[in-house]
């Protein structure tokens, strides 16, 4: 594109109003998004091929909010030689959580979205906290090689209900959407708990009421000081809880930050 450096707001697809969000980011700058499964980001083969792609209506619900470019290449443009994703080491942030559920997940990412801000050359890129530890890794990518690139965060956009939106939803049955609610309802009561309680004891009663559902499979519930990354329960710091469950052997992630003292 011509003109002034545009917005950019990568994605792969399925969109949702969680995506959409993030084109208004952008303000009056022109905007590009761009649509890639990215293949070396899925540890799980399984994930990767059930992967929803909805292309078609993609483009009409980026076209009706207003994005001026979409950018949709094919893996082989984007990986010629087919090569994987080199490994990243960023300590605390691709250790934890994601880094340790999903080996090798934000080598993945960074090796993609490393590829797309030197194609797109953005002057801004917006990426949404529902991938919380994804924007860390992203605001991390862009201190150490992106000096000018300005990355900024977008808040969760949810259902009615509290569900946060996930191209992953599409591929649960109602009563599965019904139960990924308690990945949400976890979250907002240990918010709404957070500084009258234990930490430590409020965690594991949650954790422990979540084991007690057989249709969920936590993986973790952690909280997290927002700016080190590291596990924290300080209420004086700012804190956020991040789960990660299979619902309907799809995985679900969401986050929420905790009330400081
Ligand atoms: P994808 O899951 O399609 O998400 C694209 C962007 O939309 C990410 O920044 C994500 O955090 C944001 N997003 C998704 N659901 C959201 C919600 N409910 N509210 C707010 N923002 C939301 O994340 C990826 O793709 C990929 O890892 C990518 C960065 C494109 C690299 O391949």
């Amino acid at each position: 594109m011509n003109g002034p450096a545009p917005g950019f707001v990568p994605t792969m697809g399925a969109l949702h109003e969680g995506h959409i969000s993030l084109l208004r980011l952008a303000g009056n700058r022109r905007t590009i998004a761009s649509i890639f499964v990215n293949p070396t980001q899925f540890n799980n083969p399984e994930d990767l091929a059930n992967y929803p792609r909805t292309e078609a209506e993609d483009i009409i619900m980026l076209e009706q909010a207003g994005c001026d470019a979409v950018f949709i290449p094919d893996a082989l443009a984007m990986y010629p030689e087919g090569e994987s994703a080199a490994a990243v080491d960023y300590g605390i942030l691709t250790r934890g959580m994601e880094a340790a559920f999903r080996p090798g997940h934000f080598d993945g990412v960074v090796a993609i979205v490393r590829k797309l801000f030197n194609l797109v050359e953005p002057a801004e890129a917006y990426f949404g906290e529902k991938d919380f530890q994804q924007l860390a890794v992203v605001r991390e990518l862009a201190r150490r090689e992106f000096p000018n690139l300005r990355i900024m965060g977008g808040a969760i956009v949810r259902e009615n209900s509290g569900l946060a939106m996930s191209s992953r939803n599409r591929r649960l049955s109602n009563a599965g959407k019904a139960r990924a609610l308690e990945l949400y309802h976890s979250l907002c009561f240990l918010r709404d708990n957070w500084l009258d309680s234990d930490p430590g004891q409020l965690l594991n009663a949650v954790r422990y009421d979540l084991s007690l559902s057989p249709e969920i499979k936590l993986e973790y519930l952690e909280t997290v000081n927002e700016s080190t990354f590291l596990p924290s329960a300080d209420k004086k710091d700012r804190i956020r809880a991040l789960i990660a469950a299979w619902v309907e052997g799809v995985r679900l992630i969401d986050n929420m930050a905790m009330p400081t003292e």
